[in-house]
């Protein structure tokens, strides 16, 4: 598969065991300290997750000139007006490192985008030490980076634990046998210090590489004729996986499924074919992935959406989160699902209207969380990754004293006005939103930042990488807004300010917080 970055084989393994065998005892120690820091991260996330929302008022009035700010009415107003005009001054440090001037860089991999929102430039520089690079970098000040596609199920150093150097939850979640508790320790002692920034397929990961994008993939592409009598094409190739695709296949196959196969396992078509244009003609495609891994979803299921192919899918346990509308896709989710799936395959094929419903999002257009999640593509990884790094970068800075010393909000007579910072996920440059006490509510968030992203004429990152039919016209909807920071996980199906008042103690407790918006 394309993108990898992995170096380690089986016979690789066998050597590490040899070689680490002796470090066993010690080794569990080392993994015991690894659970107690690992569950302390939890408990660290269950603290995110109490944050999970907002609260009080807001006052709809945005930074910068203020052209369309509420209009300054009484007393009432200019005060608040005063607030304002104080936080847009007094909140407004420049950060010492300006990525215009001195961009990130980034060591190890030459620069494969054409724009980003971030100064940031790839390679080697012989004046300057690299803010990253890919591969574990020999000078411990430099952050590393592991980025690959493979699934960690594969490739355990993928796993996105023993990436950042924590042994243990790699050990416990992977296997239970010795092989592979020695495997993580070589990996954990080959990256002892672990990789700072993860790029995996994994939405969890700090800067996820997905198989996905509008570009690559012509998504809302018409649905074509199904003019073949078996129901459903196969293209699988490696018959050894260690999920248990081959078996559902089989077990498809006794169940006189009729399936015509084109990759080496249990072929039966000639296979020098195009792909797509081959899904093209048939009502199912089975898009069974060599490993169940979360997140893990490859061109085998975005390849059966654009044929107009309704996948079934073996695969990620999360595959739901990638349909592109209710009852878009199958899943078998073990060996026991494959005979109600096998009898939902006949019933869909036997009436065009049931077919027909279940390709709705082709003519509607996809769901809002599927558009959501593709259009995290829409800005190049790379890029994203530029906007990782700097964003720390100035996280870091903002521990320093003239930072902490930002008022951040502003009392008058006439009630608090907090200062906010928002940016649209996949850029770097925030706006200013100004909330009021009072009115610190979800609400009044939402209508804020949309009051703002107008004002500025916005257009979102992904206008001209989406499909015309589903660009939309120029109204800015948003999808969802989440403290910056969060992965795409979090961001996209975990978190949610659960009321107004989680808000409003999120934002009296974050001063100059931080968010991010992702409009569809
Ligand atoms: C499927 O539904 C769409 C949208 O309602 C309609 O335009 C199309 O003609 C239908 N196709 C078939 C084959 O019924």
């Amino acid at each position: 598969m394309k993108g990898s970055s992995h170096s380690q084989g089986p016979q690789a393994a066998g050597a590490r065991r040899r070689r680490w065998g002796w470090l066993l005892p010690l080794l569990v120690g080392a993994a015991f300290l690894a659970e107690i820091a690992f569950l302390g991260r939890l408990d660290m996330a269950k603290n995110a997750e109490a944050v999970e929302s907002w609260t009080t008022s807001f006052y709809r009035r945005s930074s910068s000139g203020g052209k369309d700010a509420a209009p300054a009415g009484g007393g009432e107003d200019d005060e608040i007006r005063r607030c304002v005009e104080r936080l847009e001054r007094e909140d407004a440090v420049p950060y010492d490192r300006d990525f215009d001037k001195d961009p990130v860089l980034v060591g190890g991999a030459a620069k494969d985008f054409n724009k980003c929102y971030v100064g940031c430039e790839f390679g080697f520089s012989a004046s300057k030490t690299p803010d990253a690079t890919f591969g574990i970098a020999p000078d411990p000040s430099v952050d590393s980076i592991l980025r690959s596609m493979e699934s960690s199920h594969y490739y355990s150093e993928n796993n996105i634990n023993a990436a950042r150097g924590w042994l243990f939850p790699v050990v416990c979640f992977h296997n239970p046998y010795i092989e592979a508790f020695t495997d993580a320790l070589d990996v954990y002692m080959s990256s002892r210090r672990g990789y700072k920034i993860v790029m995996t397929t994994s939405l969890s990961s700090d800067v996820p590489v997905g198989y996905f994008s509008w570009a690559e993939y012509d998504i809302m592409a018409p649905v074509p004729p199904k003019t073949e009598e078996a129901l459903a094409a196969a293209f699988i190739s490696n018959c050894g996986a260690r999920n248990f695709r081959l078996q559902a296949l089989e077990m498809l196959e006794n169940l006189e499924v009729k399936i015509d196969s084109y990759g080496s396992c249990h072929r039966n078509r000639d296979g020098k074919v195009d792909k797509v244009e081959t899904l093209k003609r048939y009502k199912f495609s089975l898009a069974f992935e060599n490993s169940n891994e979360e997140d893990y979803v490859t061109e085998k299921f975005f390849q059966s959406l654009v044929a107009g192919s309704i996948p079934v899918v073996v695969g990620a346990p999360n595959i739901q989160d990638f349909s592109p509308g209710e009852g878009a896709i199958l899943h078998i989710k073990d060996l026991d699902d494959v005979a109600s799936v096998a009898s939902t395959m006949r019933k869909i094929a036997s009436s065009p209207d049931i077919f027909n419903q279940s390709l709705r999002w082709k003519y509607d257009g996809p769901s809002d969380s599927f558009k959501a999640l593709i259009d995290m593509a829409a800005v190049h990884s790379s890029c994203r990754l530029c906007v990782h790094i700097a964003t720390k970068i100035h996280e870091k800075e903002e521990k320093n004293p003239k930072f902490m010393n930002r008022p951040c909000s502003c009392s008058s007579k006439k009630g608090t006005v907090y200062h906010l910072f928002v940016r649209e996920r996949g850029r770097f440059k925030t706006e200013s939103i100004y909330l009021r006490s009072g009115q610190l509510t979800l609400g009044a968030l939402e209508s804020a930042v949309l009051d703002k992203f107008r004002s500025l004429n916005h257009v979102p990152v992904w206008r001209d990488e989406r499909p015309p039919s589903i660009r939309g016209g120029n109204e800015l909807k948003v999808y969802k807004i989440y403290p910056m920071g969060l992965t795409q996980r979090q961001a996209l199906y975990g978190f949610r300010f659960r009321d107004d008042s989680e808000f409003e103690k999120y934002i009296i407790d974050h001063p100059c917080a931080k968010l991010e918006v992702i409009f569809v």
